[in-house]
């Protein structure tokens, strides 16, 4: 049976240290475990998130073992190497990869009835492979794919238009890394399209504003990580939300890295495109109409996590 309101989250590095401290606050959960190869720094984790309870709402937290994620309802893996200056996400595949190989198997012999949601890097291959490795169906199995590429597009969008990025509606999709897409010709800012948008705020040179928005985006990790070693906060609020929409069902149209069968003319390739995400995972994806340039970029996308898919497997 699974505890609606119980989450596991292996890895507590900063990334999931940092989501347990935004899940405790979140209220959605009133069971949270946590799991590291370092069994006291669980433990130190545990402890320290606890202590902010008497200011949120009651729960249990408290490090624990593989056996402690069978009931619940969403089990995060953040586990493995982070990416150091001067490194891409791919870089991290080997290593990565490497270790997914061995916590895998510790699910797939669990009779796991939760939601597998991947959040480490290169986010895309992992996912791919915690598909293959987990026994779990493809809808309960996804990553956190540009959910947060999406969140600092809109947030970029907003401060150059001053206006609040929730009525930003924009998404960046394919992979989670160099070769992502900003799905311009899709954006809408409260339903008006962008340019309007864009003019009515006194802004003129769209071309050039839209190329820099998107290579700052894309850079953002690596602006971060060459500042303070590591990305962990944009990150932790992307998991929460993620988990938001699973746990209430909400039903929201999230970028996720999942299985492509076709569409977009993809196979046998895992990458991040809208999809509706509720209490049993991907619902389904939604169809979006990307111009000739943004599908071939798409393309692009996918070739290279199929060539970094082809390498670490075959
Ligand atoms: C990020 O985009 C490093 O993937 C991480 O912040």
């Amino acid at each position: 049976m699974v505890n609606v309101r119980k989450v596991a989250m292996i890895g507590c590095g900063f990334v999931g240290s940092a989501s347990c401290f935004a899940l405790m606050q979140s209220g959605l959960f009133s069971e949270m475990v946590l799991i590291d190869a370092n069994q006291e720094k669980a433990e130190g984790e545990a402890l320290d998130i606890s202590h902010g309870l008497p200011f949120a709402s009651p729960m249990q937290i408290y490090a624990g073992t593989y056996d402690d994620i069978v009931d619940a309802a969403i089990i995060i893996i953040s586990a493995g190497a982070g990416q150091k200056p001067g490194e891409t996400r791919l870089d991290l595949v080997k290593k990565n990869v490497g270790i997914f190989q061995s916590i895998l198997p510790e699910i797939a012999k669990r009779d796991v009835q939760g939601i597998l949601l991947v959040v480490a890097n290169p986010v895309d291959i992992l996912t791919y492979v915690a598909q293959k490795m987990s026994g779990l169906p493809e809808n309960r199995v996804f990553g956190s794919g540009t959910v947060l590429d999406t969140a600092r597009l809109q947030y970029m969008l907003g401060q150059h238009l001053a206006v609040d990025p929730r009525n930003v509606d924009a998404m960046i999709i394919g992979e989670h890394g160099d070769s992502e897409i900003a799905a311009w010709s899709c954006v809408r800012v409260s339903g008006v399209p962008l340019d309007d948008f864009c003019e009515m705020r006194g802004h003129f040179h769209h071309e050039q504003s839209m190329y820099k928005i998107a290579q700052d985006v894309k850079n953002s990790a690596y602006e971060i990580i060459e500042k303070k070693k590591a990305t962990y906060y944009g990150i932790a609020m992307s998991v929460k939300r993620i988990c938001e929409a699973i746990i209430r069902d909400e039903k929201s149209v999230l970028p996720v890295s999942s299985a492509m069968h076709g569409e977009y003319g993809l196979n046998d390739v895992t990458l991040s495109m809208p999809a509706i995400v509720g209490k049993d995972g991907i619902e389904t994806l939604v169809p979006m109409e990307l111009n000739e340039k943004e599908q071939e970029e798409l393309q692009q996308s996918s070739i290279v996590l199929k060539d970094v898919i082809q390498q670490a497997f075959h």
